[in-house]
């Protein structure tokens, strides 16, 4: 993974030659891909009946309690490891006064002025969801890889904790909303560096409009959808970023057509901002909007703010340091972080024959489960098959902490634990 401003964590389903998810998930590495029988039931929040005791640890999500018992199972259709029920309920795009939140407040600003109030907004709708509505509902193919085992957490075969905010579209639509913005935490596996983390935020936006809109103007429906979209988004770059240059390129998502992203000129790089498209008519019929024609957008929260704030590593979002909180305020835009100090990494190699079932993002997993946040970066840097056939894979793990320094004894004992694990949990043989 390269760190040419990857903004992996943005885009989902485009092109492949992009720093895209797709291109994020590359066969660079075998992988094992889990085939998961796609049912149509819908999954809510509920808690399952399903005779467990409650545990001691349960949020409150989208109004409703979900125990650690729903979400982290011992059950191989279940990859959800603690680490990530922990954020669950975390809500940064919530806290008026953390960048994430500020940035949604800002481009809430930017629909309000321009939309008067027209769009309905959600921030908390709740981030476990069905394969259906995070995959079929929005005609997601079911071979996309984006499906895998590999990729996505699953509750279990048919539950997922939602790897877009794509995933409500189409239960906002038969709710009757034809203007709106859905905000949330989403999750993906992946590979770790300052850029990735595999949970993050993202905004949706969605607009419908009826044939007298567009007849009068002398255009079809879906251009003059595209023309709208195309003028909206570039409002709300300038909006955010001030006058820079922008451009559109042609994109592919399963759920638009036609489909772009839109670039802008920052800091000499052009770097890719959100997709969008004219959603498919399908997706459209089959909830309600029969003679309709729409628009959708997605976007990237902690990739925006990176920039706009000037934060350098994607995990000072989850920090709790009073140096990171206490330097945001409601409703400013223009503050740029002040790095408080850096300390030094630390990087620890380890190299080991991998199997049929290895991937990076599994070696990733028991890397976050050991080390948490002090893992700053997991890098391939040697990869070599021997005569019989082996290979053999060597990783360099930066350990480094945003807040303070780390002992040699402790880095050790990271070390020693991701060892251990990688070799019991991935059953890799250790060289
Ligand atoms: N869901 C897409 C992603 O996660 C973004 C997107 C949303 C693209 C809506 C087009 C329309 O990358």
């Amino acid at each position: 993974m390269t760190m040419a401003m990857s903004i992996a964590q943005f885009t989902f389903f485009s092109r492949a030659t992009s720093s895209s998810f797709l291109n994020r998930t590359n066969a660079r590495f075998n992988r094992f891909t889990f085939s998961t029988p796609f049912s149509t039931a819908d999954a809510t929040c509920t808690r399952k009946k399903n005779g467990r005791l409650p545990v001691l640890s349960a949020l409150e999500l989208g109004g409703v309690k979900i125990a650690r018992d729903d979400v982290v199972r011992d059950d191989p259709t279940n990859n959800v490891p603690d680490s990530i029920f922990s954020k669950l309920g975390m809500q940064l795009h919530k806290r008026n006064q953390h960048p994430i939140g500020i940035l949604k407040n800002a481009i809430y600003e930017y629909f309000d002025a321009n939309y008067s109030n027209k769009f309905d907004k959600f921030d908390d709708l709740c981030p476990l969801v069905s394969v259906k509505q995070n995959f079929d509902d929005v005609l997601v193919p079911a071979d996309h890889i984006s499906r895998s085992y590999n990729d996505t957490y699953y509750v279990d075969s048919q539950t997922v904790l939602r790897c877009h905010t794509s995933a409500h579209q189409a239960e906002l639509l038969r709710d009757g909303h034809t203007h709106f913005l859905v905000t949330g935490d989403v999750y993906r596996r992946d590979s770790i560096d300052s850029t990735h983390y595999p949970v993050f935020h993202q905004m949706e936006g969605f607009r419908v409009f009826s044939p007298k809109e567009w007849e009068a103007s002398g255009l079809d429906g879906t251009s003059y959808a595209a023309d709208d979209l195309k003028k909206c988004l570039e409002g709300l770059a300038r909006h955010l970023f001030g006058a820079v240059e922008m451009r559109w390129i042609d994109a592919y998502f399963p759920f638009t057509n036609p489909s772009f992203e839109l670039e802008i000129y920052f800091q000499e790089k052009w770097m890719e901002v959100l997709g969008c498209g004219v959603t498919e008519q399908e997706i459209l019929r089959n909830n309600g909007q029969l003679d309709s024609v729409a628009w959708a957008f997605g976007l990237g929260l902690e990739r925006l703010a990176m920039v706009l704030f000037d934060i350098p590593d994607i995990r000072l979002f989850w920090s709790n340091d009073e140096r990171f909180t206490s330097q945001f305020t409601k409703g400013k835009m223009g503050i740029k972080f002040k790095p408080f100090s850096k300390f030094p990494p630390c990087f620890k190699d380890m190299s080991f024959w991998i199997n049929e079932s290895f991937t990076e993002n599994n070696l990733c997993e028991v890397v976050r489960g050991v080390a948490g946040d002090l893992a700053e970066e997991v890098q391939l840097i040697d990869n070599f098959t021997n005569k019989k056939g082996m290979t053999s894979h060597c990783y360099r793990i930066a350990y480094r902490s945003m807040e303070r320094s780390l002992t040699d004894e402790e880095i050790n004992e990271l070390q020693r634990k991701v060892r251990e694990q990688v070799e019991t949990k991935l059953n890799v043989e250790l060289r």
